[in-house]
C-alpha cells in the first residue's frame, strides 16, 4: 500500500484545538517533515491550497503558505519522494499552472504532479474579487474539465488551441514540457466530482470516516470504482486519515480526548456557518460532514487512535477495501508522528513488508 503525508501548509495542521500543538507553517518545518517522510520511504507528499482561515482563538488556517512555491522548495531538498501541489483553479490560469508544473518537474527530476480543486469555500475567492457567482457551485466541474484539458494538451504536446466556454486558447504554448508523465489528482466526492475523476484524474482522494473505523469509507471507494469502470479507466482511491498513536491505546486515547476538550468553538462555528452557503452541488454535504459535532475538532477526518500495533493493523485493513491503493496521512504532531510511524508502526504493517524485503531500501534506511 502506498503512503503519503498531507503536509501542514497551514498553521496547526488539521487540529482545531487549543490543546493541540500550536505552530506556524514554515518551509523549515515542512522540509523536516518531508525529508523524514522520504527517509522512511513514504511514497508521496501533498500540500493543499487554502486562502482563508476559520478564525477563533487558534486562528485556525489564518496562516497558510502557497502550495506550488512550497513544493518547488521541497523538490530541491528531496530526491526520491513524489510531490504534489494543489492548484486553486479559479485563480490560477491553466497555462501558468502547466508551466509551473513543468518547472517543478525539472527541479524534482520527474517527481511532481498536481491536485486540481474547484474550490468550495466562497470567502476564499470573494475576498479577492474572484468568486464567479453562486452559479459556479453547479458548474465547477465543467470548468475543471476544460481546465484539465488545457493542462493535458500543454503537457502532452506543448500546445493548446481549445475553444471552450471558460477558456479560449490561441496557439498557447508551454516549453519545456515535463520529462515524466504528469499525474493529476482530484478529490471529488460528489457525483459530478467523481465523474470528473473517472474521466480525467489518475487518482481520486477521499475522506476516511469515523474514529477507528478504517474501512467505513468503502462505499465512497466503491462509487469511485463504478464511475471509473464506466469510463473503462483505472482511477485508484487514496484515503485521508489522521494518525494519533502512542505506546498504548490508553495514552493515544488520552491525547485524542484532550484535543477534543480543547476544541476551538469559535473556529468551528465559522465552519458550520459555511455549510449553509452551497445548496446546489453537493459540496454542502462536504462542509456539513466536516462540521459534524462528532469529531469536528479534526474536521471529521477519519481518525486512527491507538497503540502502534493497533494503528498498524487498522492501516492494513484499509488496504483490503477494493479500489484503494493508498492512504494520505496527517498527524497530531507531524515530526514526532512520522518518526514514530517510521520506527514503530510501518515495520508492523503487512502491507509495507515489501519495503523490508527490498535490499536497496534497507540500505537507505540503515
Ligand atoms: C485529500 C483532500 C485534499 C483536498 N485538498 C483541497 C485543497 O487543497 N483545496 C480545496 O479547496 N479543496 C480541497 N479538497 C476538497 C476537494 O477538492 C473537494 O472539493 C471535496 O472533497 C468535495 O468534493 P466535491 O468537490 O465533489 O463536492 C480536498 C479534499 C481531500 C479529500
Amino acid at each position: 500500500m502506498k503512503i503519503g503525508v498531507f503536509i501542514p501548509i497551514g498553521n496547526n495542521g488539521w487540529l482545531i484545538s487549543e490543546n493541540a500543538p500550536q505552530y506556524q507553517p514554515t518551509f523549515e518545518l515542512n522540509k523536516t517533515i518531508v525529508q523524514k517522510a522520504e527517509h522512511y520511504n513514504f511514497d508521496f507528499a501533498l500540500s493543499m491550497i487554502k486562502l482563508r482561515g476559520f478564525g477563533g482563538k487558534t486562528e485556525f488556517w489564518e496562516h497558510n503558505m502557497e502550495s506550488f512555491t512550497l513544493m518547488a522548495g521541497l523538490a530541491a531538498v528531496t530526491s526520491k519522494i513524489k510531490l504534489y501541489a494543489t492548484a486553486a483553479t479559479l485563480v490560477m490560469p491553466p497555462a501558468i499552472v502547466a508551466r509551473m508544473a513543468a518547472t517543478i518537474d525539472s527541479i524534482s527530476n520527474g517527481r511532481f504532479g498536481v491536485n486540481v480543486v474547484t474550490g468550495w469555500q466562497k470567502p476564499e475567492y470573494e475576498q479577492m474579487g474572484m468568486w464567479p457567482g453562486d452559479e459556479y457551485f453547479s458548474s465547477r466541474y465543467d470548468y475543471l474539465t476544460e481546465y484539465v484539458t488545457v493542462l493535458r494538451d500543454l503537457w502532452g504536446t506543448g500546445h493548446c488551441d481549445m475553444q471552450g466556454k471558460f477558456f479560449k486558447m490561441d496557439d498557447c504554448r508551454v516549453s519545456p514540457r515535463p520529462q515524466a508523465e504528469m499525474k493529476v489528482i482530484c478529490a471529488g466526492q460528489s457525483d459530478a466530482g467523481m465523474a470528473f475523476s473517472a474521466k480525467h484524474a489518475d487518482y481520486n482522494f477521499c475522506f476516511g470516516k469515523g474514529v477507528n473505523t478504517p474501512t467505513a469509507f468503502a462505499p465512497t471507494a466503491a462509487r469511485m470504482k463504478t464511475a471509473a469502470d464506466a469510463e473503462k479507466r483505472s482511477v485508484a482511491s487514496y484515503v485521508l486519515f489522521m494518525v494519533i498513536a502512542d505506546e498504548t491505546d490508553a495514552a493515544a486515547r488520552a491525547k485524542w480526548e484532550s484535543y477534543k476538550e480543547g476544541a476551538d468553538s469559535e473556529a468551528l462555528a465559522w465552519l458550520t456557518d459555511q455549510s449553509s452557503k452551497d445548496t446546489k452541488s453537493g459540496a454542502d454535504t462536504n462542509v456539513r460532514q466536516m462540521a459534524d459535532p462528532t469529531s469536528a475538532v479534526n474536521i471529521n477526518m477519519g481518525t486512527l487512535v491507538g497503540s502502534y500495533a493497533n494503528v498498524a493493523k487498522m492501516l492494513d485493513e484499509i488496504a483490503t477495501v477494493p479500489g484503494t491503493e493508498g492512504v494520505l496521512l496527517t498527524f497530531d504532531d507531524f515530526v514526532q508522528g512520522i518518526e514514530n510511524f517510521g520506527q514503530f508502526i510501518q515495520p508492523l504493517m503487512k502491507t509495507r513488508q515489501y519495503l523490508l524485503n527490498d535490499t536497496s531500501v534497507e540500505k537507505e534506511v540503515a
